[in-house]
């Protein structure tokens, strides 16, 4: 399948996917959201693809956000419907079964800060600088960074942020919780790629099961997301992996999944 602003590169059971308009700094236009949301749609389904990386052509810009030139020019309706278009992409990367690595590259900004919270976590270079300045523009945030940021890191300082539209550093985003790792630029791509491969290399159905059960869980009380993991523990315990993952482990020797 052929993008315009998308690079998708298979490597082995690892896709990388890299946005690709660097003279707009990654930038999410329209037509860029749309590829992301038919290229996510695909990984989704490949049954080859087990681990995805996300980041952005060149070495100065993850994603810097909407296309300010582009929002410029809506009504009302329009930016809702713009909103409601990048936040079921969010959610599609969320909830995708897989795990989705930010691998960020320079500057994640608005809806790039808010695609990287999306992700199942977040790995930045020194350099990199994270944000959501849209009030500096007049604008809130619009692709569930309201939403995934004070779940992340609490709601003063989302706030703070927010409000302000101050950038962290790498290192204060690492302090903050809002990204995982830090990492000098020219290793960046290779643990991310690590990780991803690591993961890989499990049953994709306890991984999809784990994702599942905290992704849901976040979402209701501790009660119902205890009973939510006790239920989704039966399902994946009665698997055929993890009878082959525990036979495995009393017979020591690695396990053989099967994803079923
Ligand atoms: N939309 C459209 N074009 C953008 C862009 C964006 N978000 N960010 C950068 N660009 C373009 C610039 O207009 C410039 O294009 P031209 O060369 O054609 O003029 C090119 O990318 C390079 O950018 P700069 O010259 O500005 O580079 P810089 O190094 O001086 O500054 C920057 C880098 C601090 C990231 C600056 O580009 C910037 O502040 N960008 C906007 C960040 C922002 O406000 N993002 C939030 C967008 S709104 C949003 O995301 C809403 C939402 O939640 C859905």
């Amino acid at each position: 399948m052929s993008y315009d602003n998308l690079i998708v590169k298979r490597e082995g059971s690892v896709a990388v996917v890299t946005i690709n308009r660097p003279d707009k700094l990654n930038a999410l236009n329209a037509a860029t959201i749309a590829e992301l949301h038919r290229a996510f749609s695909e990984l989704r389904f490949d049954a080859g693809v087990r681990a995805i990386v996300l980041t952005g052509t060149g070495e100065k810009a993850f994603v810097a956000g909407a296309d300010i030139g582009e929002l410029a020019a809506l009504s009302g309706t329009e930016l809702e419907k713009t909103a409601e278009l990048g936040q079921s992409l969010m959610w599609k990367i969320e909830n995708l079964g897989k795990p989705v690595i930010a691998a960020v590259n320079g500057y994640a900004l608005g809806g790039g800060c808010e695609l990287a919270l999306a992700c199942t976590f977040r790995y930045a270079e020194h350099g990199a600088k994270l944000g959501l300045p849209e009030v500096g523009l007049g604008l809130i945030p619009g692709y569930g960074g309201t939403q995934r940021l004070p779940r992340l890191i609490g709601r003063g300082r989302a706030l703070e942020l927010i409000l302000t539209g101050r950038l962290v550093s790498a290192d204060e985003a690492f302090a903050l919780g809002l990204v995982d790792r830090v990492l000098p630029g020219d290793e960046l791509m290779k643990t991310a790629r690590e990780t991803a491969a690591t993961i890989a290399g499990r049953s994709l159905l306890a991984v999809r099961y784990a994702l599942k059960a905290v992704n849901e869980g976040l979402n209701c009380g501790l009660d119902q997301g205890c009973r939510l993991e006790a239920a989704i523990f039966g399902t994946v315990g009665a698997s055929d992996d993890a009878k082959e993952g525990c036979r495995a482990f009393m017979a020591k020797r690695p396990p053989e999944f099967r994803d079923r």
